[in-house]
């Protein structure tokens, strides 16, 4: 199993460095177009390895070539949020930098999966799929399972439970109109909204919605890594070991959820292959709407790509 990380910053390292921890790869290639740091970083984790009694060979490179024939690649390139921007504000510079990386990840892996993380998440999924021309099942982007994250996050820290026994959903584009659902959310089982009254289950849903921005007005100088690095491994994870999962991903959606020629967050089954179903659960009216106005939104963002 080879793994490819384009981006050797906070998002891109951390990812590496779990997936080593884990042992899910044999080799790890690290790629960063800035000279020293995907080598140095790289180095480092490498020389962690003995430590941490993992097999893993890292490389650090600022070139594709290293990269050849490699089964999963993760795209975390492009430039992160400050305070005051939206992920919108990133679309010019990481449309440029996403559509030249997928060319050149491509050329190197004609048969890889793609894991989008660069943001705007659901847009710049969009640009991978159309730049690499590969089957909608082997492109994919991360943002459903980090905002479940965070979700289960808030919901354990509120009832004083395991996280472990949480589980959430938060479904759409991956900004501030992206969908969590509390009705498929449940603590060992019971629906959260037996569990919590409507006002609190609202504020929950609202921390959700501006987590990233949360962690960035914190940070100042970027947005959040370790949960976007998690979230990313798990994917990874899901597919490497042939899983199946039924994770929350960005896909290009063909009519499901009524939604067509868009990249939003849907429940998906994960394995060997990519994505393997396309789950479609039974939304009320009010979901649907919210899930309608989430993707219009990327829908828009889209349109402002030229490809
Ligand atoms: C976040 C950014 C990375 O949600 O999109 O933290």
């Amino acid at each position: 199993m080879k793994v490819t990380v384009v981006g050797a910053g906070n998002v891109g390292a951390t990812t590496a460095h779990i997936l080593a921890n884990k042992e899910l790869a044999n080799e790890i290639v690290l790629v960063d177009i800035v000279d020293g740091i995907p080598q140095g970083k790289a180095l480092d984790m490498y020389s962690a390895t003995p430590v941490e009694r993992t097999d893993t060979r890292i490389i650090g490179t600022n070139g594709y070539d290293e990269t050849n024939g490699s089964d999963l690649v993760i795209i975390t390139a492009g430039l992160p949020r400050k305070p005051g921007m939206s992920r919108d504000d990133l679309l010019i510079k990481n449309t440029e930098i996403v559509k030249s990386v997928t060319e050149q990840v491509v050329d190197q892996s004609p048969n890889a999966i793609l894991i989008v993380v660069s943001n705007p998440l659901d847009v710049m999924t969009y640009v991978a799929y159309k730049t690499s021309g590969f089957e909608k099942n082997r492109v994919m982007g991360m943002a459903g399972v980090l905002d479940s994250a965070r979700f289960r996050t808030f919901i354990s820290m509120k009832l004083h439970v395991s996280v472990e026994d949480v589980s959430a959903f938060v479904l759409g584009g991956h900004g501030d109109s992206m969908v969590p659902l509390p009705r498929y959310s449940t603590v060992a089982g019971i629906p959260l909204p037996d569990l919590l009254d409507k006002e609190t289950i609202d504020h929950l849903v609202q921390r959700t919605r501006d987590g990233g921005i949360e962690i960035v007005n914190y940070l100042k100088t970027g947005s959040a890594y370790y949960a976007p690095a998690s979230s990313s491994v798990e994917m990874a994870e899901a597919i490497i070991k042939d899983k199946k999962r039924i994770l929350p991903c960005a896909v290009w959606l063909e009519g499901e959820y009524n939604l067509k020629d868009v990249v939003v967050g849907v429940p998906v089954k994960l394995g060997r292959n990519g994505i393997e179903e396309i789950v479609q659960i039974k939304l009320n009216p009010d979901e649907q709407e919210a899930l309608n106005k989430s993707a219009k939104g990327v829908q828009t963002t889209m349109e402002k790509v030229n490809l």
